[in-house]
């Protein structure tokens, strides 16, 4: 017996030893990766290694069949995973079983300003990536919030450097951790979407660096994150898909990334360039990006036989192609080839959840006089709900991000699934957005369909009003195009269908109305003071309904942030201040700087609606005393500032607690606070627990654009703790020696 098992043995160790003698390099997952890219590499022909470089499919990439090397797969992004489509269409497959979990917006999680969150959100919407086997998730975005009109905001994570970095990083690590690969977009200056194809953004570099950069370098150099997507728009007047500043020398050089960085659909224009000036994968050219394509182009691609025909001319060298290579490879091996990666799980109830406590931790109390929120059921046993947005699904439209999603709870089931048995719902619409508005999908329109006439629809809402215990009023925007949607900006500051008016009118026959926004935007709110209760509900993804509803009713209490300023009017954004939006169709000068959002409205001392950084509770929160470690610091020194902070209300909440920095004299001009750190705690009513801040000379630094450099100049700085940005509740100094 003893002979047989140790012939076993012996015959096993044979084979794998064999095994082990024949199993390439590349191919073995013991080796470190750089030997595996470098062996993949001298086995493949030139041939093939164009092929790598540009699509096969609307949403994939060549892979080396001969050896055994997989083709890429890829997804829209950034808030769940989007349907299957046709080869080399835009329109959906038809499968049955891609209906995914839609993840709130990316403002929505930026307004929860806390990272657990996003690490929850890159979790979650990682692992659907990848049971879809998906091997890179088109997302997260994180172009800065420039002006409020922008289409795109919803996709981003709001105006600050500091904020949206923090949040970034988790939501990489999460989706990287089911080995799928983010794609951080778009890189960089995509701040709007009118001209964005070509418009060429005129930016100082202190701006650039200090404002627009910061959130992309933090995914590249603390996420470690595998792909980043170029921008559509143009700066030093090259296009941002081929360019020698940002993705050779900033990119690639200074911040020594190691991924793949991938185009925008259509983003890229010309072979050299393409080839040259730091781009690795060529995606969706003679597409428009979001809808048109010219049929089976891929061979025409510039980084196709065109590169072919130049390099085998000699024009363009193949190392710059073995570069593109190497990181493909790299990113395959990371991902795809990757076989110790989860298989991750799809449209599953957990994931519904993480995107309801999403929701619920980013959706924003913006006002609630005399604590008419939450809805008090005792009293309450009549609610007119009014407004298109209680009652319209807002996952599907709006772009790219648009999703075929397993369900979605609209406001209206939300509140009837929480409420319904507790007080009489009516509903009524008050407006509508016209079907004929553009919007993709296209709606179908029925025969002989008619608008309902709006002053018909007003007067039904405010009759329905009158008598009401509460009005609960849903609007804002929608995925309609010039509402937030991909491709082009909104028109106007205000609401669309007449809302102003509408919301106007409800509140003179009923005093008692809350006004629930859903958007990804700011919006002017002529009617702020007419109005008790205002909250931005966001777009919630799937749960949407529920965790807005959870809201109202009190059963979770608010804690949402803003991460971005509501100010009046559109002249209060320095973009429109300066008559600096949208360009001359081929310029955009970002003449504002390093100002924007709130680093503006200090420094032009302006009102606003509600400060880049506010959100209530129905608990209140009392601020102690700040303490700093010591006064004075050297560079690399750590200093702690720390705060008791005290839930002094009756219920249980959680309050973001605020650090914001400024210079008090600096040769270059600063800020007068700039974000530099934030802590979201819970805390039992009565309960006190001191937050602190561990800082060093990072948080003093800026960037010195004459000498290029990030550096501090010695002096005072001021410390400012608060729970928005204009509501300081403690100030201190310390001196830089
Ligand atoms: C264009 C969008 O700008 C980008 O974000 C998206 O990932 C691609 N289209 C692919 O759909």
């Amino acid at each position: 017996m003893k002979k047989i098992t140790s012939l076993i043995a012996c015959t096993c160790f044979t084979i794998s030893a064999f095994a082990q003698t024949v199993k390439p390099v590349y191919l073995d997952e013991s080796q470190p990766i750089e030997k595996r890219v470098e062996d993949a590499l001298t086995r493949m022909t030139l041939e093939e290694k164009v092929k790598m470089c540009h699509a096969q499919s609307k949403f994939s990439s060549y892979g080396v069949p001969r050896l055994g090397i997989p083709e890429l797969w890829m997804s829209d992004g950034p808030h769940g995973i989007r349907e299957e489509v046709l080869w080399d269409e835009w329109n959906g497959a038809h499968w049955t079983s891609d209906s995914c979990i839609a993840f709130p917006a990316l403002t929505c999680l930026a307004a929860t300003w806390d990272p657990q969150m996003a690490a929850l959100y890159g979790k979650s919407i990682g692992e659907e990536a990848r049971y879809r086997k998906k091997d890179v998730l088109l997302g997260p975005g994180v172009n800065i919030y420039r002006t409020p009109l922008n289409g795109r905001n919803f996709e981003y994570m709001g105006e600050d450097p500091f904020l949206s970095s923090r949040m970034v990083i988790p939501y990489i690590q999460g989706v990287q951790s089911n080995g799928v690969a983010a794609c951080v977009k778009h890189f960089a200056l995509n701040n709007q979407e009118i001209d964005r194809g070509h418009i060429n953004v005129i930016i100082d570099d202190r701006a650039l660096h200090e404002i627009y950069l910061p959130a992309f370098k933090a995914a590249v150099q603390e996420a470690g994150v595998w792909s980043i997507m170029g921008a559509y728009n143009q700066y030093k007047g090259q296009q941002c898909c081929h360019n020698q500043y940002l993705l050779n020398d900033i990119l690639k050089q200074d911040w020594q990334f190691d991924g793949v960085v991938i185009s925008d659909w259509g983003g890229v224009h010309n072979t050299e360039q393409a080839a040259n000036f730091g781009l690795d994968l060529e995606m969706g050219t003679w597409t428009d990006g979001l809808s048109q394509g010219k049929a089976n182009a891929y061979d025409n691609y510039y980084l196709a036989d065109p590169l072919l025909k130049k390099i085998k001319k000699g024009e363009i060298n193949i190392k710059v192609v073995d570069d593109k290579v190497r990181r493909l490879l790299k990113m395959i091996f990371r991902t795809v080839m990757n076989s110790q990666r989860p298989w991750g799980s799809f449209g599953t109830e957990e994931h519904a959840l993480a995107g309801r406590t999403i929701a619920e931790n980013g959706i924003v109390l913006l006002k609630n006089d005399k604590n008419i929120l939450p809805i008090n059921l005792n009293k309450i046993k009549k609610i007119v709900v009014v407004g298109e947005n209680a009652n319209k699904r807002m996952t599907l439209g709006g772009g790219s991000s648009s999703l075929k999603v397993k369900y979605e709870i609209t406001p209206l089931d939300g509140l009837k699934k929480q409420i319904g048995n507790l007080a009489e719902i009516i509903y009524v619409k008050g407006y509508v957005s016209p079907l004929t508005e553009k919007r993709d999908p296209k709606p179908k329109i029925p025969v002989g369909y008619k608008e309902p006439n709006p002053e018909i629809l007003l007067q039904e809402a405010i009759n329905a009003a009158k008598d009401a215990d509460i009005v609960l009023y849903f609007g804002g925007l929608n995925k309609n195009e010039n509402q937030d949607s991909e491709g082009n900006d909104r028109k106007s500051y205000n609401l669309p269908y007449g809302q102003d008016r509408l919301i106007s009118e409800l509140a003179k026959v009923n005093k008692n109305i809350v006004v629930t926004i859903i958007s990804g935007n700011a919006v002017a709110m002529p009617w702020i003071k007419e109005v008790p209760a205002i909250v931005e509900g966001w777009f919630g993804g799937t749960e949407s309904g529920n965790a807005i509803a959870s809201i109202l009713t009190g059963k979770v209490n608010p804690s949402g942030k803003l991460p971005m300023t509501i100010a009046e009017k559109l002249e209060d954004y320095p973009s429109h201040a300066l008559g600096e939006y949208p360009g001359d169709h081929v310029n955009v000068r970002y003449n504002e700087g390093i100002f924007i959002g709130y680093r503006w409205i200090d420094k032009q001392k302006k009102q606003t609606l509600f400060p880049f950084g506010h959100g209530l509770s129905y608990t209140t929160f009392d601020y102690g005393k700040i303490k700093i470690s010591s006064k004075q610091m050297k560079n690399n020194d750590k200093i702690t500032i720390s705060i008791p902070i005290k839930n002094s209300g009756k219920i249980k909440g959680k309050e973001t607690v605020q650090l914001y920095i400024g210079d008090e004299k600096c040769s270059f001009e600063r800020p007068i606070k700039e974000l530099k750190g934030f802590s979201k705690i819970e805390l039992n009513p009565g309960e006190e627990k001191i937050v602190t801040f561990e800082i060093t000379d990072e948080a003093f630094k800026f960037y010195d654009d004459k000498q290029k450099i990030w550096r501090t100049e010695p002096g005072k700085f001021k410390i400012y703790i608060g729970a928005s940005s204009n509501d300081i509740r403690e100030t201190s100094e310390i001196t830089l020696l």
